[in-house]
């Protein structure tokens, strides 16, 4: 069920050495490009990183994601200035759980790091990746199969549902 990978995943920040493959990676980016988009303009971009100096050098840059020095890879998530900025970050966001959602179901851990548009940290993360110069961070998602456990608790909050019926 669906539903139970969704309440099974948890944000993973310790992962094992185990390698994630290739085709594994394919199938992580190809959930993200399968999310919705306003105007289904799919303005976003991903940087994949797996070569671990570089790994370590975005893990100083983003202190936030400090497990990024430890991660199989990384996926810089952003979208391209002035085509759809004003949607560009919720399509942005819709990607990313798309992405920790496929990963789960593979067994793969994730977490998403905020590096927001036209952050120090984002700037610096873009330039690092030489990308191009209207590319803005949304966030830097981090996978690796996990070395650590978490526990599931129930979050379902009826008062901040209201039904119209
Ligand atoms: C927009 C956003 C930004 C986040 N930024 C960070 C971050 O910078 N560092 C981090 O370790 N986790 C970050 N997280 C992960 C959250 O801390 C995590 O999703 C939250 O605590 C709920 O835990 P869960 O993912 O295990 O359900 C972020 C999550 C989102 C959605």
């Amino acid at each position: 069920m669906l539903l139970d990978v969704i309440k099974e995943r948890r944000s993973i920040r310790k992962y094992t050495d185990q390698k994630v493959s290739e085709d594994q990676i394919r199938e992580i980016l190809e959930a993200a490009f399968w999310a919705p988009t306003a105007v289904n303009r799919q303005e976003w971009r991903f940087a994949v990183v797996e070569d671990r100096e570089t790994l370590k050098k975005l893990a100083e840059i983003n202190p936030n994601a400090g497990m990024t020095a430890g991660a199989a890879f990384s996926v810089i998530v952003g979208y391209q200035e002035g085509v759809n900025d004003r949607f560009a970050q919720v399509d942005c966001g819709a990607a990313i759980q798309n992405m920790l959602l496929q990963a789960k179901s593979m067994g793969i851990g994730s977490v998403w790091c905020a590096l927001m548009p036209g952050s120090e940290n984002g700037v610096k993360t873009a330039e690092l990746l030489g990308m191009p110069e209207d590319f803005r961070t949304v966030a830097t998602v981090q996978f690796g199969y996990p070395a650590e456990e978490r526990t599931v608790e129930d979050r379902y909050d009826e008062n901040k549902v209201k039904f119209i019926r």
